[in-house]
């Protein structure tokens, strides 16, 4: 795990200015397979250049895909699915679940045999919802816990397509079997116990695949997916911290350009609106099949505790976190609950915040599939840590803009995982620390 420290001191002066974010995460992801399984040359423009991210595009060099680029702007030569040959050594995901499930749908079917890993976090995240299903199709899939753990050795093929209820709302197991219907026997459905965020869905409609989306069923029949240019967003999901910053210090005022506004992602906006918090769209068009808009975000300082609609919750999955903080600076009690796919994240994303948190001074409680929070108080701030979780660094690196004292935060270089630019955007000095 990294140990990089950054000293977070208390913000004394307004966020200001206009903002643009990374290229969305999600969509980078996706980008690259569909361009890697597509045949032909597709330009991607936008695309997140981060850990996460990075993960997917290595791999997907290993299966022989050509893909050149830098600075956002790439070229991927697809030779269709057929075209991706058997790697020569084990797939390495680093901390990326989407990369890891994303791809155990593509390598389910196909013939040949690879090992796919990742780091200490991602080594312990739940694969069966993505395995089990997709043995059921045909595939050879073994690894720890009946093969519940990477690393996951894959021996694919011939795969048929085949009717999934999904036990969990995720995004990731239902474009895991999404991917593996592009070259199963017959149809593949996908039912959803909730909506999670559409990106695989509209992707791979755009890309000419035959998919049709009826009520919580999705269907998808086998079939070559064309080569095309995309343009990536703006990351809702980083956006949501400089919209949080904005908002709790004081006078601050800030745009944020061109960010994703799937309303399958942007369930975060809801509950701000909910709170009271000051934030506005400004514009909104399509780009690439996808809602894009710019954001105003004022200095909120009346926000009110809220309740948590669990339907919300795979809308705002990767937010949620930042209630902790909006909860403490608001009136009242914000409580969450029914997400208990959050303790499976990158971290247990409860027991972090709850216990990070704390340490900072909020008046937070633990609840088994949640937590509640209490406000208004002022953190004070203190020693914390990600625990190797990029989103768990910028909370508290938020929180220790906001507290008395600061925040030492252990454990920052997490950021690198999905918004690289982040404590430089937000003006915090990245030199490592020692003390
Ligand atoms: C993602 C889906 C979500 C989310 C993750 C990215 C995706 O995970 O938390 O950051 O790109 O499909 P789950 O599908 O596991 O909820």
């Amino acid at each position: 795990m990294d140990n990089s420290t950054v000293i977070i001191s208390p913000r004394t002066t307004p966020l200001t200015g206009t903002f643009r974010v990374p290229g969305d995460k999600s969509i980078s992801h996706r980008a690259l397979i569909l361009s890697a399984l597509a045949r032909g040359k597709s330009r991607i423009e936008g695309l997140l250049e981060s850990r996460d991210t990075m993960a997917t595009l290595e791999i997907l060099r290993h299966l022989g895909v050509e893909i050149e680029g830098s600075q956002g702007s790439y070229m991927v030569e697809g030779n269709g699915m057929e075209g991706l040959r058997e790697p020569q050594d084990v797939l390495m995901a680093h901390n990326s679940g989407t990369t890891a499930r994303l791809m155990l749908g593509v390598l389910a079917g196909r013939p040949f045999l690879s090992v796919i890993t990742g780091d200490d976090s991602l080594r312990r995240r739940p694969m069966a919802r993505v395995v089990n299903p997709l043995r059921e199709m045909g595939a050879t899939i073994l690894g720890r816990q009946e093969g519940n753990l990477l690393p996951l050795a894959v021996k694919g093929g011939k795969l048929k397509g085949t009717v999934h209820t999904l036990q969990v709302a995720s995004a990731q197991v239902k474009s895991a079997l999404l991917l593996a219907g592009l070259t199963a026997k017959g149809k593949t459905v996908v039912i959803e116990p909730r909506q999670t965020r559409d990106h695989t869905e509209r992707m791979l409609a755009a890309r000419g695949a035959a998919l049709e989306k009826e009520g919580d069923r999705i269907t998808i029949k086998p079939g070559e997916l064309k080569a095309m240019n995309v343009k990536v967003p703006g990351d809702f999901s980083s956006a949501a911290f400089l919209v949080t910053a904005a908002l709790i210090i004081p006078e601050s005022h800030i745009r944020i350009l061109g960010a994703n506004l799937n309303p399958t992602r942007t369930a975060f906006l809801k509950m701000i609106w909910e709170m009271g918090g000051r934030v506005k769209i400004l514009q909104e068009w399509t780009e690439g099949g996808e809602p894009v808009g710019d954001l105003e975000v004022e200095y909120s300082p009346n926000l009110a505790g809220i309740r948590v609609d669990p339907a919300d919750i795979p809308l705002a999955i990767d937010e949620l976190p930042l209630l902790a903080l909006l909860g403490s600076l608001a009136r009242g009690e914000t409580r969450l609950e029914e997400a208990q796919e959050l303790r499976v994240k990158e971290s247990d994303r409860i027991a972090v915040t709850v216990s990070q948190m704390a340490a900072l001074g909020a008046q937070i409680q633990e609840l088994p599939h949640g937590f509640a929070v209490k406000g208004p108080v002022e953190l004070k701030g203190g020693r914390v840590h990600s625990h190797g979780d990029h989103r768990m660094a910028m909370l508290l690196a938020l929180a220790g803009l906001v507290s008395q004292k600061g925040v030492v935060l252990e454990g920052s270089g997490a950021v690198d995982v999905s918004f690289p630019s982040f404590f430089t955007d937000l003006g915090i000095e990245r030199g490592t620390c020692h003390r």
